[in-house]
């Protein structure tokens, strides 16, 4: 599907001028490096940690966890060896900001990650990148090497006497590669298997069982204009407790799939209709998947909930990565669903025996359902599964499985009724298109 870039009504990240061109010089000329330069040259960490503290900022990659407090617990850490990593993965389906931020702003995320190394006390940095993404790699390491020789990475950055390092590291392509501690492993040379947790998050016990801070690429970019523009200039767009912008994505059955960075507490219709060009002709929209499949589902009637954090958790969904995938009139949310379970099943590392059978399970129970071929016991026992699965495995993929399924059984009963006994899938019923290929990897 090829996505359209829009520009929003005030970007921040996306602003045409540092997203132009992806050398240096162009980076340097919009005013990047410049948080950089006025850290090292005027700030201790610790202030760093205040700045960002007081924007708010949240993490882009999924859960919206507080930036700053995960940075200040490595800060903090006894252990003086430290390390910051860049997750570059985005494997969750309909989510494509983190890919187009890495080709079109590449300098803006190695800023952000300089900062964040200079201000936990790490000199070394890792940035994941997928084998699958060959270009998004060439630019990465460009970038790198533009910044080595600029004096603004490696030895004495800026004649400041701090010094650091940053890999590119191209990593597997699997979906799983994505949750952080899979990633810590496969920057270890391991297959990516998430790690058990509690009791050590990578905060405490990361990457070479070091303190480790993990943030996505999107949410490093922040950092980079909170210092160079200060926190309450952060502050200015999006909501109290969900400040600042965020780039969504929006996919599936709209006339314009787009890309477009927003002020989180945008309402999701304005979205839809003005940026996404409104259903396809001659349809309605029928419910959207927010936050991709893992947040579950939000109902056509929900279409002025506000996109931020906290409202889209009251509504039973969530933000995620910002990933919207639209159903309309025309698509069926158990094929649908049904399909994002088969990402499931196959994105499940294997490791935690409750997720390799449950999702496979869940899979299997739901194909039976759109063939025809199920009954109300089929309902019965995908509700039981999901109940059965959720939080038994070692990472979260496990419970998004378990919350997609719960989420259609909530929402459309009289749907999955009404396929039961069916024998075949109903005559024009169509399935979004999301990058099957692309995801699985
Ligand atoms: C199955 C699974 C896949 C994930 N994939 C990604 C991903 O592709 N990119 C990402 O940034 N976070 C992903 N996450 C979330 C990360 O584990 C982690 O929370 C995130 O990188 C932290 O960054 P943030 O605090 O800046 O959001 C995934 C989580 C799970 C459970």
């Amino acid at each position: 599907m090829d996505m359209f870039f829009m520009e929003g009504p005030d970007p921040v990240l996306t602003r045409s001028d540092l997203i132009r061109d992806p050398s240096l010089s162009s980076y340097e000329k919009a005013g990047g490096y410049r948080g950089l330069r006025r850290a090292l040259s005027g700030l201790s960490p610790s202030d760093v940690i205040e700045e960002v503290k007081s924007s708010g900022l949240r993490g882009r990659g999924g859960s919206g966890f507080p930036t700053a407090l995960k940075w200040e617990k490595v800060a903090n850490h006894r252990v003086p060896v430290r390390y910051v990593v860049a997750n570059g993965s985005e494997g969750e389906p309909g989510s494509h900001k983190d890919h187009f931020l890495i080709s079109r702003s590449p300098h803006q995320i190695l800023e952000g990650m300089i900062l964040a190394s200079y201000a936990v006390g790490a000199s070394q940095a890792y940035l994941f990148v997928k084998e699958s993404f060959p270009e998004g790699v060439s630019l990465l390491q460009n970038a790198r090497r533009e910044a080595l020789s600029a004096g603004l990475l490696g030895n004495n950055i800026l004649g400041t006497g701090f010094s650091l390092d940053i890999v590119i590291f191209i990593g597997p392509a699997a979906y799983i590669a994505g949750e952080e501690t899979a990633l810590l492993e496969a920057l270890e040379g391991r297959p990516p298997r998430p790690r058990p947790k509690p009791p050590f998050y990578p905060t405490e016990m990361g990457l070479f069982r070091k303190p480790t801070v993990v943030n996505n690429v999107e949410t490093y970019a922040h950092v980079a204009r909170i210092l160079a523009d200060g926190p309450s200039r952060f502050r200015e767009r999006g909501t109290q407790k969900s400040p600042g912008t965020m780039i969504f994505s929006v996919s599936g059955s709209v006339v314009r799939p787009v890309l477009v960075e927003l002020p989180l507490g945008f309402p999701l219709r304005r979205l839809l209709e003005d940026y996404a060009g409104g259903p396809l002709p001659g349809e309605n929209f029928q419910c959207f998947f927010t936050g991709g499949p893992s947040f579950g589902i939000l109902t056509a009637k929900e279409i002025d909930t506000p996109l931020e954090y906290d409202a889209l958790r009251a509504k039973g969904t969530g933000l995620g990565s910002a990933g919207i995938i639209v159903l309309g009139s025309g698509d069926c949310p158990v094929a649908t669903s049904r399909e994002f379970a088969l990402f499931y099943e196959k994105g499940s590392c294997g490791q935690c025996p409750p997720c390799r059978l449950g999702t496979e399970s869940l899979h299997g129970l739901l194909e039976e359902v759109e063939a025809g071929k199920g009954s109300l016991q089929t309902l019965d026992r995908i509700r039981r599964v999901a109940e059965m699965i959720k939080g038994r495995g070692n990472c979260g993929l496990i419970t998004a499985s378990a919350y997609m399924v719960q989420s259609l059984l909530q929402h459309f009963p009289a749907l999955l009724e009404a396929h039961l006994g069916k024998g075949v899938r109903p005559e024009g019923e169509r399935i979004p298109c999301w990058h099957y290929d692309r995801f699985v990897g």
